[in-house]
């Protein structure tokens, strides 16, 4: 794909713009051709973004990578990674896929990178993420279980271990043992943090030189000319401020934490390109006004493969909803949508999209804060014609069948920001652009 960089500037940010698995890992990915640095500023291991890319052994194949700290882009052999202050990281997880592209002769010598203040994401965050959800019962979240909620709560309580205490490694170890203290009073569990501090003691000649101050790495990269695209995760309307609280992650998943989350200046921010299924999806629990409990629901599922890179869950599927989308382009300020796994609805005969709420009558333009009104609004939806035929060879969006067109036309003038991207399969090249 040419001109990414022309087209959206030097320094580029994808953002979830639903309830995640919207496909930022195949855009970044496809972005990466163009640009230099991918930088993952928030969240952590909860991520999974699958990338397809063509098998170098088996000509015509595709093979599959799931990354869930490592930056997509990185299978680009000049692309640079780095992985900022604002994601928790859970080292094990990180080594995994580092062992896996080495498995595939993929080198990242010089060229992963990990923020001194990032925070670590242990053994026991995971256990207190458990036990957080067995206690709340009935109102579980519906967490990934990786740690992620209980290691933001450490940061924001300032008790949080992050990657420049490693260097002191004895001063990490008590710090370690002095924390797991304090929270097993707290959370009533006991644990002995042995092998997470083991892990590190056998892996510190890997990590210490991937540790940089990743504010000054950021700038000095830009200073060279060179382009970054940040990597959002999660999504939106996943956002701890934006999205449908409680039924959210624990950080700011739309831009604002992509600006937090790396140290980039605002103003920089060239453009933010919103990754949104052409219908919706949500794993975990939490209201979701769209979603079809019924066959079409189903129907979705098993032809998007809607089951989690995570966490293997059945994903719960809907109707595209323009209410939160236009929410997100709203609030990431989207200059541009990739419509994803269009191709997914090419059986249907009608297909809906949700335009307006109604809340004890009133029609409201954006979701109420409170969960328990957003469960119960009525959705307006508006219906089109599907088009009932294969759209996997379309390279643009010209050349999709006049009902996709119509749809994909229909969504942006719902959501007033331009589609410039429709994903029509699963690899690298099934991307019809505008
Ligand atoms: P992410 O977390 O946003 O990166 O998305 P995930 O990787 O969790 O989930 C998206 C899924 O949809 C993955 O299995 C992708 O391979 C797949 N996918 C992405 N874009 C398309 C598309 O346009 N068509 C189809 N059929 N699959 C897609
Ligand atoms: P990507 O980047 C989909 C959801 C979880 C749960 C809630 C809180 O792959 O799009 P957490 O473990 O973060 O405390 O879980 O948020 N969630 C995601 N759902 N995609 C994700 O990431 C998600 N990250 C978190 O399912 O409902
Ligand atoms: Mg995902």
């Amino acid at each position: 794909m040419a001109n990414l960089v022309e087209k959206y500037g030097n320094v580029a940010a994808i953002v979830g713009g639903q309830w995640g698995d919207e496909g930022k890992g195949k855009l970044t990915d496809i972005m990466a051709e163009e640009y230099d640095l991918i930088v993952r500023a928030t969240g952590g291991a909860n991520a999974g973004h699958t990338v397809y890319i063509p098998d170098p052994d088996n000509p015509g194949q595709t093979k599959k990578f799931v990354f869930h700290l490592m930056p997509s882009g990185i299978l680009y052999p000049n692309v640079k990674g780095i992985i900022c202050n604002g994601v928790v990281l859970h080292m094990q997880t990180l080594f995994e896929e580092i062992e896996r592209l080495r498995e595939n002769n993929i080198s990242l010598d010089g060229r992963l990178f990990i923020s001194d203040r990032a925070h670590l994401v242990f053994e026991y965050h995971k256990i207190i993420d458990g036990l957080q959800e067995e206690r709340k019962g009935k109102n579980a979240v519906g967490t990934t279980k990786r740690g992620i909620g209980p290691c933001y709560t450490d940061k924001m309580a300032r008790i949080g271990i992050r990657v420049c205490d490693l260097l002191d490694f004895d001063r990490f170890e008590q710090k370690v043992r002095a924390n797991l203290e304090i929270l097993q009073k707290m959370y009533g569990f006991e644990h002995d943090p042995s092998e997470d501090i083991e892990f590190y003691r056998s892996k510190m000649d890997e990590i210490k030189p991937m540790i940089t101050d990743s504010v000054s790495f950021i700038q000095g990269m830009m200073k060279e000319g060179k382009n970054i695209l940040v990597e959002g995760v999660n999504a939106t309307l996943l956002d701890i401020d934006h999205g449908t609280y409680p039924f959210v992650t624990s950080s700011n998943a739309s831009l604002g934490g992509a600006i937090t989350g790396s140290g980039l200046p605002s103003r920089k921010i060239t453009s933010s390109i919103g990754i949104m299924k052409a219908y919706c999806t949500r794993v975990g629990a939490g209201p979701f006004p769209t979603e079809l409990d019924n066959e079409v629901g189903n129907q979705i599922r098993e032809t998007g493969g809607e089951f989690g890179s995570t966490t293997g869950r059945p994903r719960r599927c809907g109707w595209f909803d323009a209410v939160v989308s236009k929410y997100s382009v709203d609030l990431n300020g989207l200059t541009a949508i990739n419509l994803t796994k269009l191709d997914v609805l090419d059986d249907l005969d009608t297909l809906k999209i949700a335009v307006a709420y109604k809340l004890d009558g009133k029609t409201i333009s954006s979701p109420p804060a409170a969960i328990e009104d957003l469960a119960r609004v009525e959705v307006e939806y508006i219906e089109m014609p599907g088009w009932k035929e294969d759209i996997s060879a379309a390279r643009t969006i010209g050349e999709l069948p006049e009902n996709a067109r119509k749809y994909v036309e229909k969504i942006e003038e719902l959501l007033g920001c331009p589609v410039e991207f429709v994903g029509v399969g699963q690899s690298r090249e099934h991307m019809a652009i505008k």
